[in-house]
């Protein structure tokens, strides 16, 4: 082996120990952020990418449909996302007051007034005005400033998106129930809509990518909160001709109960990761996230459900999931009050139940093993037969991280990224020591890869 061919061994060497096929993506599960312990609130997202860092703007629904927040985490590998701060907050009137509309926030960057733009849709609790709205800020992830709503060259204006193209100029995309779907282009500074480019018939939920040389817009029928096949049309223009509609998720399957938000390209377009929101109508900061990669060849878009499986932004690839290992609650060492409960759908449908409460009850799994010391998505498959949330303490090889366990009458998943030790003495603690009762744990799935 000559020198050079070793330097290139060592830099696969080196970009293998980046990737890491055993930190994946559980469409629909309860994603909790590391610093807010708590369920990511970014619905109707959208992402910009600056300096490889991966920034996910969305609405926070702590409140309902109630303005809150819109919100901005981070990420540099799109699994792990730190909560950054709010972009716009609740005001004490206005737009931005009480009981408002503030839905689908999307972020581009004008490199000529250097702000970063952010559009959003406007409206009043009942739907009845119909606007768009307009903020700009210095960096990308801090405060911005609001500067008012109106209707784009008149027309309503619901779900949007932005798009923009490779030459700069950039695209509201907008739903106007009176018309259809809407792709506008924008003024130069991007702080108004200047014509209309082309008119759909009726579709909202508008997300659009552009990929050797054409374009792909995705969008969702109009069922309201609840899923449907969402579709994708393709043009080399903006103006058109598009194609028809085509589905791209399996037939009937509702885009595998989910609805578009957002197309991220990987950095070298060859991984496209699909963004869509599963809305909890009744309760929606309970929804979650359905995120699956996309398979395009040509003008043809396709998308597979996964559990699970593994994002690699950096190498602009992905994989299915790891191989695992099902440690079940049944089988843990149950103390403190901790005892096998009854558990509809868990492994033998039993689970370990009673975690926490006023006795601190505790389920410790043991002799857990990893073919690597790696940084680990584990998925927890629970049950939470409540109306709200559940919290519980979950220590990894001593590591404790607070956990989210969203309402699940049916067992639901969360996860937890967390180091784990090659062997087979890795240990996983599931307890509270506050006074509340966590969920019931049916089973840990483990990664071996
Ligand atoms: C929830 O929304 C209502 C209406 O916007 C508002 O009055 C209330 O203060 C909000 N609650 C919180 C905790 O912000
Ligand atoms: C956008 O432009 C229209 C005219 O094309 C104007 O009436 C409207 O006030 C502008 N809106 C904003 C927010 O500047
Ligand atoms: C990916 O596609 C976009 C849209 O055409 C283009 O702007 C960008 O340069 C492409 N990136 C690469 C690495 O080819
Ligand atoms: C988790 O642990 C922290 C630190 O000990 C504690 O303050 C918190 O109350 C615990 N939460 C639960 C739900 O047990």
């Amino acid at each position: 082996m000559g020198l050079s061919q070793l330097i290139k061994v060592a830099a696969l060497l080196a970009s293998a120990c980046l990737t890491n096929a055993s930190l994946q993506i559980v469409p629909g599960a309860t994603w909790t952020s590391p610093n807010t312990h708590a369920h990511i609130q970014a619905h109707g997202a959208g992402v910009i990418e600056v300096d490889g860092t991966y920034y996910l703007i969305g609405e926070d629904k702590t409140n309902g449909s109630n303005f809150q927040h819109v919100n901005c985490y981070s990420s540099t590998d799109l699994v792990q996302w730190d909560y950054v701060g709010p972009l716009l907050s609740l005001q004490s009137s206005g737009d931005l007051g009480p009981n408002r509309v503030v839905e689908r926030p999307k972020v581009i960057y004008n490199s000529k007034t250097k702000k970063y733009v952010l559009y959003m849709h406007i409206d009043s609790s009942s739907y009845g005005e119909a606007k768009v709205g307009v903020a700009t800020g210095d960096s990308v992830c801090e405060t911005y400033q609001y500067h008012g709503s109106w209707q784009p060259l008149g027309y309503q204006s619901r779900d949007i998106g932005l798009f923009q193209d490779d030459d700069g100029s950039a695209y509201l995309l907008t739903e106007d129930r009176a018309n259809g779907l809407r792709i506008d282009s924008l003024t130069d500074d991007y702080l108004n809509v200047s014509a209309s480019v082309y008119l759909f018939s009726d579709m909202e939920a508008p997300a659009m990518l552009k990929l050797n040389g054409y374009y792909f817009m995705f969008a969702s029928h109009l069922t309201g909160w609840s899923a449907n096949d969402n579709q994708y049309s393709y043009a080399t223009s903006l103006s058109g001709p598009w194609s028809s509609w085509r589905t791209f998720a399996t037939s009937g399957s509702n885009t595998y109960q989910s609805q578009t938000n957002y197309i991220l390209p990987f950095p070298g377009n060859r991984t496209v990761m699909y963004m869509g929101d599963r809305w909890i109508a009744s309760d929606l900061v309970a929804s979650t996230y359905v995120w699956l990669p996309l398979t395009i060849s040509g003008t043809t878009v396709s998308m597979q459900d996964y559990t699970s499986w593994a994002p690699n932004v950096r190498a602009d690839s992905w994989s299915t999931a790891p191989s695992a290992n099902n440690y079940y609650g049944v089988n843990a060492a149950l103390s403190n009050g901790a005892v096998v409960v009854s558990c509809s759908g868990c492994y033998n449908n039993k689970a370990a139940g009673y975690i926490g409460g006023p006795s601190q009850g505790t389920a410790t799994f043991s002799g857990i093993t990893s073919s690597l010391s790696t940084l680990s998505t584990v998925q927890i498959v629970y049950r939470n037969g409540d109306s709200t949330a559940r919290y519980a303490n979950v220590t990894v090889n001593g590591v404790t991280q607070l956990i989210e366990f969203l309402p699940a009458s049916s067992p639901g998943r969360s996860v937890i990224n967390a180091n784990l030790k090659a062997g087979s003495n890795n240990e996983i603690v599931i307890k509270t020591s506050d006074g509340t009762y966590g969920p019931d744990i049916g089973t840990l799935i483990v990664p071996q890869q």
